[in-house]
């Protein structure tokens, strides 16, 4: 990189994690998230009347942090990015009117970032440890986004230039993992508990249903009840029968989930004939997900991209490096800027 080096503090409160992140350039230098997992974890999901309430306590110590652990001070800072949506409204406000404050205080500009952009942008993010075995994806790449509230196959042209193939039409993949996972009485998010429980079972033990849907659309919500019916049914014969197939369960489903995010994948990367294929997003950092991208890798030619763990669920690193690319391109917010619940991704 040329010229004087630029300090980026990214803001990141769309859900139920507080987080704040500095990078220099594409390097990172702090990565801080407070999250509020057992807050919500009671309710068995967000609370967003709870989650807006944490963040505003948690906001001011994790910039501080922040700041503090990147060895920089906030007159270092040339820009603040932070997630404008999409999300739930009380939490994203509550980020972006400290965004707002903070650089009007400092008196420098700031960048918006939409949360998905973020995810993706996420393969840029380079670390101190990886030196030159750092890559990252080339344009144009496609972008597999699986987290709790979304789920789209994004064709990425430049940093700032995205389009989304398709995406689910209902549940998004990480709430398929998290509505299983209630289903079978595990804490709130779930994802983790099938994952690792799925490590120990064998996914051919039972068949849940692969949704045909046009395109590069998908659905979970009908898997998701044939999973209810199926452990009803079963349950209602024998009361132990979670126990007893638990990790067999896990495997099977998330044999399911993965193989129907993968066929459209694969699909997408013949049609558009792209070799460079990611994933991003809290799902992305499932074991199985990643092992069969890698193996499908292999089989295609492909050249595969899967974010280290920090960067798959939601951090502030993606929302800074997101923002740098729109501070080199001076793209810069209004004062006047209000929160999105719902956000497209804004192409150019
Ligand atoms: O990206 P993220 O942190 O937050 C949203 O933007 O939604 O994604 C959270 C989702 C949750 O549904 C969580 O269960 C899922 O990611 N998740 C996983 C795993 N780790 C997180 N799902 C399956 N396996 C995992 N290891
Ligand atoms: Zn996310």
């Amino acid at each position: 990189m040329e010229g004087s080096p630029i300090h980026i503090l990214g803001i990141e409160t769309s859900c139920d994690e507080t987080a704040a992140a500095v990078i220099r350039n594409d390097l990172l230098l702090s990565n801080c998230v407070a999250s509020q997992e057992l807050i919500h974890r009671y309710f068995g999901g967000v609370v967003p009347e709870l989650a807006s309430r944490a963040h505003q306590q948690k906001i001011i110590p994790v910039v501080e942090e922040a700041i503090i652990r990147a060895n920089i001070t906030k007159n270092d800072l040339d820009g603040i990015a932070f997630t404008r949506g999409p999300g739930l409204m009380g939490a994203l406000l509550v980020g972006v009117s400290f965004a707002k404050s903070f650089a009007l205080s400092l008196d420098i500009p700031m960048m918006e970032v939409n949360h998905l952009e973020g995810h993706v942008l996420a393969h840029f993010i380079r670390r101190e440890t990886e030196g030159n075995l750092w890559k990252s994806p080339t344009f144009p790449f496609l972008c597999l986004t699986v987290s709790g509230g979304h789920t789209q196959i994004i064709l990425v042209s430049d940093p700032l230039q995205m389009e989304i193939l398709g995406e689910t039409q209902d549940d998004a993949a990480g709430e398929a993992f998290d509505k299983a996972a209630k289903i079978l009485g595990f804490p709130y998010p779930g994802g983790p508990f099938i994952d690792k429980l799925a490590a120990n079972g064998n996914p051919d033990s039972f068949a849940f249903p692969h949704p045909q849907m046009p395109g590069y659309e998908f659905s979970f919500s009908g898997l998701k009840t044939s999973f209810l019916n199926f452990i009803h049914s079963n349950v209602n014969r024998d009361a132990d029968f979670i126990d007893r197939h638990k990790a067999d369960i896990c495997a099977s489903l998330q044999y399911r989930i993965v193989q129907i995010l993968l066929e459209k994948l694969t699909r997408a990367a013949e049609e558009y004939k792209i070799k460079d294929i990611a994933i991003a997003g809290g799902v992305s950092a499932n074991s199985g997900l990643r092992a069969a991208l890698l193996m499908a890798g292999e089989k295609m030619g492909w050249n595969v991209f899967i974010p280290p763990i920090e960067f798959c669920t939601d951090n502030a690193a993606m929302i800074a490096m997101a923002g740098y690319h729109k501070f080199v391109r001076g793209k810069f917010a209004s004062q006047q800027i209000t929160p999105l619940a719902r956000m497209p991704i804004v192409t150019g």
